[in-house]
């Protein structure tokens, strides 16, 4: 079996740190390179936390590469409280071993897209700012993208940072646009699937009843964010690369609305011929998984870091 090479663009943020874990405890997946950006925390923050997941699962082969330090058209002081004050709940790890490797995210993405034509699946767990700005700098990657598969946006469910917005795509609308728009084969993990994904206690005990320090530090963190926001949004990106039977969707033409101080970050997705003006979808929209499929999975796979 040949592993997916995939670069995970992350906000770390618990959520985060789960997806990264579940990647590296499948070897179904290669994890290329981690960029990194501002979100949950800032991004001095963001890029430590990275760091401290890898250092927690002895990942320290795998480069990290800090990227924008603010969405593209303001900065924001925005950040989400949900993750505790250190970002990953507040468990305690341990501060990151050293700094990320040298190299902005953007020409990380822009060289390792070349390099590897057709073979890299990025998988933005932030807003977009990055995969924006290097579609920007280098609009040639566009066509070299295999697919992008993100969480973000809110297609046809309320958002949780505005009525209209998710938090990625609130952040960084213009991102988003730009990403949307470039052509590339998508895949949206938006809060219509993840707000789904809901964290039972009795999942959580027992894991942390059977697993090693690792799993259970992954649980610590999952137990410090569920008092907050009970979904583990992130990790659905990486479990559709596992086992993409979990979920379904809808093709769809997504837009982001930009301007609007009311509803800056809404995705609109337009399904039906009429909506999409004839124009062809963009995007699936997933919207529905397997709940109990998807922890087991998740389960069985934070068991395997020990
Ligand atoms: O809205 C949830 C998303 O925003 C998740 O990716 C979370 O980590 C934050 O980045
Ligand atoms: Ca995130």
């Amino acid at each position: 079996m040949t592993p997916r090479r995939v670069i995970i663009d992350c906000d770390p943020g618990v959520d985060d740190a789960i997806a990264l874990l579940l990647a590296f405890a499948s070897p179904e997946i290669r994890v290329e390179a981690i960029t990194t950006v501002i979100g949950n925390v800032p991004l001095a923050r963001t890029t430590a936390n990275a760091r401290r997941v890898c250092d927690l699962a002895g990942r320290g082969d795998i480069p990290i590469h800090a990227g924008c330090a603010r969405p593209i058209m303001a900065p924001t002081d925005r950040g989400s409280s949900v993750h505790g004050g250190d970002g990953l709940g507040d468990i305690g790890l341990p501060e990151a071993a050293g700094p990320p490797e040298p190299g902005h995210a953007v020409d990380v993405l822009i060289d390792r897209l070349r390099a590897a034509p057709g073979e890299i699946t990025l998988c933005p767990l932030g807003p977009l700012t990055n995969i924006a700005l290097a579609l920007v700098k280098a609009p040639d990657i566009a066509p070299l993208i295999k697919e992008i598969v993100f969480m973000g946006g809110a297609a046809f469910v309320p958002g949780n940072t505005t009525p209209a917005a998710e938090f990625n795509l609130a952040i960084d609308p213009h991102a988003a646009q730009i990403v949307l728009t470039a052509g590339a084969p998508l895949t949206m993990f938006g809060l219509d699937v993840t707000r789904k994904a809901l964290i039972a206690e009795d999942w959580m005990a027992r894991v942390e009843a059977e697993r090693g320090p690792r799993a259970r530090a992954a649980i610590a963190m999952i137990r410090s964010y569920g008092r907050k926001d009970a979904c583990l949004h992130d990790p659905c990106v990486i479990a559709h690369l596992l086992d993409p039977s979990l979920f379904e969707g809808v093709a769809a033409r997504v837009s982001v609305e930009c301007e609007s101080p009311l509803t800056r970050g809404q995705t609109i997705a337009a399904v039906s011929e009429r909506h999409r003006g004839g124009l062809p979808a963009t995007c699936q929209v997933i919207t529905g998984l397997a709940h109990d499929r998807l922890f087991t999975l998740l389960a069985e796979r934070i068991a395997r870091l020990d």
